[in-house]
């Protein structure tokens, strides 16, 4: 059975003592239960976000990582690193990764491979632009996408992969995809893992919906079928929101 899950992305907000301000926020918060938190801070943040929420359930993830071990990359931060402050969960494929530090699909699929070789589970990102939509080609870029940085790998993996579905044009931008057009969107992903891998990955497989999920149309977007979740941007900010958020399930 595929699992539910919310996953709050901060993105290049809060540093140290607002890290540690929303995390016990965070704590005072009722989780019904039904669906599996997560939150990514800033990687600057992550040590002590993992240790003030080690002996909860809010699971504290890496929002990115360079595909090399080590060495001589200015700036980056390796699985290795991220592994060793306790994160376990990485996100890849982010549009604004994609976006403004041109991230391509080959840079993807490498940096996929070295967070499963260092045991990470990855949250793999990914999404049509507003004028691939309004051509009618949302179906075909998404498949690429997903094609091109997860079709190599064996079937066996996929139990830590998370896939999340984030039309671009509905990031940060207060325009939501309609609960009908995720719905259609991940069946067609679920339809496009089970062509290649079968059911066993397809139907097991959490795809979460992102952009612009809010606590007054979480519900509905979660109520769909195929929606398993959602990763969470503006709204992961405010604790009351976030789980507003985690507890439409
Ligand atoms: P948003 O961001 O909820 O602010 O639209 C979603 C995301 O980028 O993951």
């Amino acid at each position: 059975m595929r699992k539910n899950i919310v996953a709050g992305n901060w993105k290049m907000n809060n540093d140290l003592s607002q890290t540690e301000a929303l995390i016990s926020d965070l704590k005072h918060q009722k989780n019904r239960g039904n669906a599996e938190v997560m939150i990514a801070p800033a990687f600057t943040n992550l040590y002590s976000a993992f240790n003030a929420l080690k002996d909860t359930s809010i699971e504290v993830t890496a929002q990115n990582m360079h595909f090399a071990k080590n060495g001589a990359y200015t700036g980056e931060v390796s699985a290795s690193m991220i592994k060793s402050v306790g994160i376990q969960t990485v996100i890849l494929g982010h549009s604004e990764r994609r976006a403004y530090f041109g991230e391509t699909d080959l840079i993807l699929k490498q940096k996929v491979d070295a967070a499963l070789a260092a045991d990470l589970r990855v949250v793999f990102c990914f999404g049509e632009e507003l004028a691939d939509r309004n051509a009618g080609n949302q179906e075909v870029v998404v498949a690429s996408q997903i094609k091109n940085a997860l079709f190599h790998l064996d079937k066996l993996v996929f139990k830590n992969i998370v896939l999340a579905y984030e039309p671009v044009w509905a990031i940060g931008t207060g325009e939501t995809a309609s609960p009908q057009q995720a719905q259609n969107m991940h069946k067609f992903i679920r339809k496009t893992l089970n062509d290649k891998y079968g059911k066993d990955v397809s139907e097991n497989m959490s795809i979460l919906y992102g952009g612009s999920v809010k606590p007054n149309n979480a519900q509905e977007i979660f109520s769909k079928p195929d929606v398993d979740g959602g990763l969470i941007g503006g709204a992961a900010l405010n604790a009351e929101d976030f789980f507003a958020i985690v507890n439409a399930f």
